[in-house]
């Protein structure tokens, strides 16, 4: 059942290039005519979520503003109290959540529309009660994940945002984003996906192999990069054990930079797009003479990224939406290899269940 895998974490981590073809192409088959509809003419746009998928909701907000120049804000399900006050008529709350049945992002999806709010739910499960009590779902086709950990379901809730806000591009010809093209880039995610793969295993081994004796680490990246370096994070504290931190690079030297010294794991996730000032960043940290790994564009290996970095993990040239959908995987892989080489088994980390039901 775990098609020859040790564990289903890994299986999942390999499925993504399947799961992302899959839920494209489910994708093209959903009439998403009134999703579109309801975001086109939104007041507000509010997507709530929590972990995991939490962190493929803030990508998603990033993209709302970049791409369209519409404010969406992302929020933890938890917390959405704090605007729900101001949240009514006209306004869009998306809910995100894998298994469609995590209790907090319920309640604030229930909460949204008590207020007069439009809910949609983006969702693994077209069965889930969230599925079932929100006004619109966008159902994903990744397939059933049983490790605890999220993987194939993070790549794909980014691809099913980007996609709808490529969707929406197509529709407005005031924003200037070649909506073809990121159609394009957001299809050809699951060939890059299987390239990343490839890639990138024998270089997040030997990221594991350092991270495995330590006991803190920190993840930076910038702009796009930030919620994939929290989803590192969070990936490698989860499974591992170990304790890890994501921080907006240019953030870094305002404090958390105090406790960096010799062999301080540092892991830079360099998307090139908006965050070439990481080079910096890098220098800073090198200075403090840290451990450095850096995932970063082949085609954009150069600098102080090839100067100072312990390990280079170099992904598959690709355009922007691409890049977006795929740099979470060797966060994934090295996440996965430092609890094996902890000896934990990642698919059962302790005080964890897969869907968290109670508040
Ligand atoms: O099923 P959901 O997407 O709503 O779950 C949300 C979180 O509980 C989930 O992503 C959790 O953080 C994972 N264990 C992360 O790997």
């Amino acid at each position: 059942e775990k098609g020859g895998y040790p564990h289903y974490m890994l299986k999942e981590i390999m499925e993504q290039p399947y799961a992302l073809a899959q839920t494209f192409s489910s994708l093209q088959t959903q009439d998403l005519s009134e999703v579109l509809k309801i975001l086109e003419n939104a007041r507000r746009i509010y997507v709530v979520a929590a972990g995991t998928s939490y962190h493929a909701s803030l990508l998603g907000a990033i993209a709302f503003r970049r791409f369209l120049g519409v404010d969406a804000e992302a929020l933890i399900s938890s917390e959405f109290r704090v605007v729900s006050r101001v949240v009514k008529w006209g306004d869009v709350v998306i809910g995100v959540s894998q298994s469609g049945e995590t209790i907090d992002t319920l309640l604030a999806l229930r909460e949204a529309r008590e207020r007069g709010a439009k809910t949609v739910a983006i969702v693994n499960n077209p069965f889930s009660t969230i599925a079932r009590e929100s006004d619109y779902v966008v159902s994903m086709r990744a397939g059933p994940e049983i490790a605890v950990a999220a993987t194939k379901t993070f790549t794909s809730q980014v691809l099913t945002l980007l996609y709808i806000i490529a969707k929406l591009a197509e529709k407005s010809s005031a924003i200037n984003v070649d909506s073809k093209a990121m159609i394009h880039g957001i299809k050809m995610s699951y060939e890059i996906a299987e390239k990343a793969l490839s890639v990138s295993q024998g270089k997040a081994m030997a990221v594991a192999n350092k991270l495995f004796q330590k006991h803190s680490a920190y993840y930076l990246g910038r702009v796009f990069g930030v919620p994939i370096a929290m989803e590192g994070a969070l990936k490698l504290k989860e499974i591992a054990y170990i304790h890890a931190e994501a921080y907006p690079a240019g953030e870094s030297k305002h404090g958390p930079i105090a406790l960096v010294d010799k062999d301080y794991p540092v892991i830079f996730i360099y998307i090139g797009f908006l965050d070439e000032l990481i080079e910096g960043n890098i220098e800073e940290m090198k200075a403090r003479e840290a451990w450095i790994a850096t995932i970063a564009p082949e085609n954009m290996v150069r600098g102080s990224i090839e100067k100072y970095s312990n390990v280079v993990i170099e992904m598959p040239r690709a355009p922007l939406e691409t890049r977006l959908i795929t740099y979470a995987i060797p966060l994934q892989l090295i996440a996965y290899y430092t609890a094996t080489l902890k000896g934990l088994d990642p698919d059962k980390p302790r005080n964890l269940a897969k869907t968290v039901t109670v508040i």
